[in-house]
């Protein structure tokens, strides 16, 4: 979208007014609209106060807020001390929640449920620390984390928060390549992973990737294995992996384990993401400001309370499932529950059966996921005994009004709350959402800037636009869960959230305001294609399509796609001898599975004679994206192109595919 105007969404009308609850932080539209006023007259009051509510110090901070966007450099709470497994975990164990679970775990089978009280989770805890001790992890190292969705990777998190040691957890879903440069990137020394991931009653190995990265992670000393699928026999590499329960059956890592003392701003954990370029940034988030807004969040959006189950079904592999399954629900001394497996399996009533098991309060999912329910039939959501719901939530990418409507009606029985959170691996937690007791809800949109949140759309020249005029989302100032920076890499930070606009963050979205004030996501502005909640980089998939012999050029596109939200449409120039054959259409998809991990397997592949050119070489997506979407019929301005001939060629050829 960055060479058009950015175009509005249908317009939805529709309004639903929110339940009330005299319990909710905050309980009405007026409410909002006050504390939303003082949030952002009195920034550093009002999260000095969020702070000191929900956190734990050992030692209070000198100073609320310093901050430069030119530098960049953003400071929240500097001079506090605390540390964040001592507040997910410690302080609870002296507040009444000791008992309390935790965390509880259903497996892929019925009957595989792992229940963790407070208690228990911090003895976890502390013993897996102890063994990260053991195997020379100190403050400030890193340590990389490659598991599927099992209670050991909460306990590996927090361990690694209690020694201070930065997390850098992979999603499962990647591949050994894509592991290999995120090791290397953040240098880590020790690193965890599975033997498999359950899946639809399938095996997948994960040790073999493993092991595969490994051939070109110099770096990595150590390597603690998970036996996370029984039956799957993995092959260990003698001096180098140990059993994760053999390591925690060791008499000397029993006996408790000290929190390490950390600053406020000393790093928590790097996540990986794409953006324009072909290397994903390893975006990084530091202890306090995180863990305030995440608490924060989760309080006042979720409406989390003591008693509540929360239920959030990402991957902790992503941001969400750090924030909203790991860290803000145990900071709130909450109940989480964690699921290994997926929406349709055994049948597409899983999710609602596993409501029903643990009466679930708060309920949080992707669009995709909605939509690919929606379509299995409605016969799936009514026999289950779904009253314990009382929040709901979408995210991810925007939501289209049929869904919202399929979510709202079957699963919220129309008169649940819906909160659209709009967010980032960048933001930490929520920062443009409706709260549940307070906003009326719109289809689709993600409603308002939450307090402290100066959220504005702006044109190129950094102007703000008028109602329902699309331009560029962007933050005007800090707020406590931002990323402090790209590891390894302040240019890159500086380049990708601080240059577009000078002194405001770029988001990378697109967005129109309504008159209400509403917030209307429509998609990135950059090269970044969002494949089921997934941000994927084109630059990424083509750096991989274009490392195969056969290929001597690529472009990638995002396509509308029912369910996915987007999916992946790759143009391929082969190299002069290549033959354009279906088998070899087949082996690159294979290819860029292999490379980055199945999410990012084009959709389509469409062989291309020749990619259309600007004179100066830049290839024009626009018409790409136009030919993908199949809608030819406006192409726009061609005449700047080398060889305007190469288009028709192009359309001819989506003709034979489509
Ligand atoms: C991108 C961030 C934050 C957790 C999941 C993805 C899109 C996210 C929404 C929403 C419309 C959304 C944006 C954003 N997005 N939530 N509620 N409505 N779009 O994290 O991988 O960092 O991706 O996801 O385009 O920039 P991420």
């Amino acid at each position: 979208m960055t060479d058009e105007k950015i175009e509005s969404l249908s317009k939805e009308s529709r309004l639903f007014l929110p339940p009330t609850n005299p319990t909710a932080a905050v309980g009405s539209q007026e409410e909002y609209e006050r504390i939303y006023r003082r949030s952002i007259d009195d920034m550093e009051g009002f999260w000095a106060e969020r702070a000191d509510e929900l956190l734990s110090w050992e030692k209070k901070w000198d100073n609320v807020l310093e901050w430069d966007f030119d530098v960049p450099e953003i400071k929240w709470f500097s001079g506090g001390k605390l540390n964040v497994a001592y507040n997910c975990l410690d302080r609870h164990l002296e507040n009444g929640r000791r008992n309390k679970a935790a965390l509880i775990w259903q497996g892929e089978q019925d009957q595989d449920v792992k229940v963790y009280t407070y208690q228990m989770l911090h003895d976890e805890v502390c013993r897996f620390a102890n063994v990260l001790k053991k195997k020379g992890i100190k403050k400030g190292d890193r340590v990389s984390i490659y598991l599927p969705m099992i209670p050991e990777l909460a306990v590996a998190m927090l361990a690694c928060a209690r020694i201070g040691a930065p997390h850098s957890i992979v999603f499962a879903g990647f591949s050994a390549n894509a592991l290999r440069d995120r090791i290397n990137d953040c240098g880590s020394k020790v690193h965890i992973t599975g033997t498999a991931v359950n899946r639809a009653g399938r095996q997948i190995p994960l040790k073999p990737n493993t092991d595969e990265a490994l051939k070109e992670c110099p770096g990595v000393e150590q390597v603690v294995v998970v036996d996370s699928a029984p039956g799957y026999q993995a092959d260990m590499v003698e001096g180098r992996d140990v059993w994760w329960h053999e390591e925690m059956a060791e008499d000397d890592v029993h006996g408790g384990c000290p929190c390490e003392s950390m600053e406020s701003e000393d790093p928590l954990f790097i996540l990986y993401t794409s953006g324009s370029t072909g290397k994903p940034k390893g975006v990084f988030h530091t202890q306090a400001g995180y863990l305030t807004y995440t608490a924060h969040t989760c309080q006042w959006v979720f409406d989390l309370k003591d008693d509540d189950v929360h239920w959030c079904t990402a991957d902790i592999g992503w941001v969400t499932g750090h924030s909203y399954i790991v860290y803000g629900p145990l900071a709130l001394g909450a109940t989480s529950l964690m699921f290994e497996g997926v929406p349709t399996y055994p049948n597409p009533d899983r999710y609602w059966q596993i409501c029903q098991k643990f009466k679930v309060n708060i309920f949080y999912t992707a669009p995709t996921v909605i939509r690919a329910l929606m379509r299995e039939g409605d016969q799936w959501t009514q026999n289950h005994d779904l009253s314990n719901l009382r929040v709901l939530g979408t995210v991810g990418e925007p939501i289209n009004p049929e869904a919202w409507m399929w979510y709202y009606k079957q699963i919220g029985n129309s008169k649940l709350p819906i909160v659209d959170t709009w967010w980032q691996t960048e933001t930490g937690g929520h920062v443009i959402s409706g709260l549940p007791y307070a906003t009326p809800m719109k289809p689709g949109a993600a409603s308002t800037p939450l307090p402290g949140i100066d959220a504005a759309i702006i044109d190129k020249d950094g102007k703000e636009v008028g109602p329902d005029e699309g331009g560029f989302l962007v933050i005007r100032k800090p707020w406590p869960g931002m990323l402090r920076g790209v590891w390894g890499n302040q240019e890159r930070f500086k380049a990708t959230y601080f240059a577009g606009f000078p002194g405001t963050y770029e988001s990378g979205d697109g967005a129109r305001r309504d008159e209400d004030g509403y917030f209307w996501i429509m998609g990135r502005v950059d090269d970044v294609i969002n494949v089921s909640g997934h941000r994927l980089g084109t630059a990424e998939i083509e750096s991989a399509l274009v490392a195969h012999p056969a290929v001597s050029e690529a472009a990638v596109v995002g396509m509308p796609h029912e369910v996915k939200g987007q999916s992946i449409y790759a143009y391929v120039t082969l190299k002069g001898d290549e033959d354009e054959s279906d088998e070899l259409r087949k082996e690159l998809v294979t290819h860029v599975r292999k490379e980055i991990g199945p999410l990012a397997a084009p959709e389509i592949m469409q062989f291309a004679p020749g990619l259309p050119k600007t004179r100066s070489g830049k290839i024009m997506r626009r018409i790409l994206r136009k030919i993908a979407e199949g809608d030819t019929s406006n192409l726009g301005d061609t005449s700047t192109l080398a060889d305007p001939g190469v288009v028709q060629d192009l359309i001819e050829g989506n003709a034979d595919l489509t």
